[in-house]
């Protein structure tokens, strides 16, 4: 069967869902397609940190509505090491707050908003890309289908067809893996502290994060090869418990896990973000290890920058905006590479060399003296502007 659409959108994760949304809103249709069933999509758990730029973008999309009820308001959050606490007063040093509000009320409210998806198709391939006519080709309950489309945004994550269907030699890919992962616990407990705990130890990174006043999100640094059936719900809070300052240990309300998983931490950029008339959205062409939670925020970002174009060709013909969209969107995501990279290695244990430990000691004691220092954390943390 052949359809048409102006935009083909391939993933219905926060990136595709949003930008069919904001499309729609400003008079330009798009068809999603996406792999997986949705209940799939929407149990998938990730991180829950909003900048203030991704809520207004939530927003304007008309998805805000539960965000801003439900989602907790934070001014700072703990940097601990050994029994230190130094607390980057977001707020106080930049005039901005973040929202925690996770991942998984997001895809719930695009999904329920979101017209044009086609769920669980098969074998999609995009076509066409460097000519005029791109097209999108895939299966869906064993028929072939034909989606003919102006443009084609590529957000089907790290694994998906849009990025591997750009020819080697016309695209640089960046990388770094990290040699551990975060072991991640969800359980119906009230939060350690009211705000979130980044802990730097000898024992490795832990962070105390949340979902609500009565669910918490916790994480150990893990090595690669760990197993979650070694990790059974008493040795993780006893883990955690030794990787928190005594007192703020001690605090801790322990209850069965929800959910336990392992996740790999990588940096990935791919450059440019575009090829043709295909463009790669959110982790289809970026990931950053999760310490600091700019995945989503870049993501949103990406989606930002993508509509305007796309808006703006549809209105004014014009296509500036659309060559300029590659380099607009990489300048910002660089700077959160740069970022989630330089909160990461300071807040893990790298290996057992001493001199690396030191460092990361030095420069936790130098931002908890220096107010400059704990504002360009704090600046990085809320989320950068666009670079000029
Ligand atoms: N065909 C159709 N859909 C596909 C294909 C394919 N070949 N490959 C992948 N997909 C779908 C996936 O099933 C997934 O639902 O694309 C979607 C990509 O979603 P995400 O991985 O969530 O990526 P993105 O929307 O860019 O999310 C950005 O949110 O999910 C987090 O870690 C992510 O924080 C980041 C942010
Ligand atoms: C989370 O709540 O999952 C979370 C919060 C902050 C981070 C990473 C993950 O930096």
């Amino acid at each position: 069967m052949i359809a048409s659409t102006q935009v083909g959108i391939i993933g219905a994760g926060p990136s595709g869902l949003l930008l069919s949304l904001l499309l729609r809103r400003n008079g330009v249709d798009s068809v999603v397609l996406e792999r997986r069933s949705r209940e799939y999509v929407e149990g998938r758990i990730r991180a829950g940190l909003l900048e203030s730029a991704t809520v207004e973008l939530l927003r304007e999309a008309g998805v805000g509505t539960r965000m801003l009820q439900e989602g907790l308001v934070h001014d700072g959050f703990e940097l601990a090491f050994g029994e230190r606490l130094h607390r980057i007063a977001l707020k106080e040093l930049t005039g901005k707050s973040v929202l925690v509000y996770g991942q998984t009320e997001i895809q719930r409210d695009l999904a329920c908003a979101a017209e044009q998806v086609v769920w669980e198709v098969d074998n999609l391939r995009p076509h066409g890309i460097d000519g005029n006519e791109p097209r999108i080709i895939y299966t869906k309950d064993g028929a072939t289908h034909e989606l003919r489309c102006d443009f084609i945004a590529g957000c089907d994550g790290f694994h998906g067809a849009s990025r591997a269907s750009i020819p080697v030699n016309r695209i640089r890919l960046f990388e770094q893996v990290y040699p551990f992962g975060w072991l991640g616990v969800l359980a119906d407990v009230p939060p350690l502290h009211h705000e979130l705990v980044y802990a730097n130890h000898a024992r490795g990174f832990a962070l105390c994060s949340m979902r609500s006043a009565t669910r918490s999100r916790y994480y150990l640094q893990c090595p690669l090869d760990a197993d979650v059936k070694d990790w059974p719900d008493d040795r993780f809070w006893e883990e955690l418990t030794a990787r928190l300052p005594r007192a703020l240990g001690a605090r801790l309300q322990t209850g069965a896990s929800i959910e336990k998983s392992i996740a790999p931490l990588r940096s990935f950029v791919a450059e440019p973000m575009r090829f043709g008339r295909l463009f790669l959205v959110g982790d289809a062409a970026h990931i950053v290890p999760p310490t600091g939670a700019k995945g989503l925020n870049l993501a949103a970002a990406d989606v930002r920058v993508l509509f305007t174009a796309l808006v703006d060709h549809y209105r004014a013909g014009s296509s500036q905006l659309l060559d300029e969209y590659s380099a607009r969107a990489l300048a910002r995501v660089w700077r959160a590479t740069r970022f989630s990279w330089a909160f990461t290695t300071l807040m893990h244990r790298l290996s057992d060399d001493p001199f690396a430990q030191r460092l990361q000691l030095a420069e936790l004691e130098y931002l908890a003296e220096s107010r400059a220092a704990s504002t360009a954390m704090a600046e990085n943390y809320v989320g950068l502007p666009f670079p000029k």
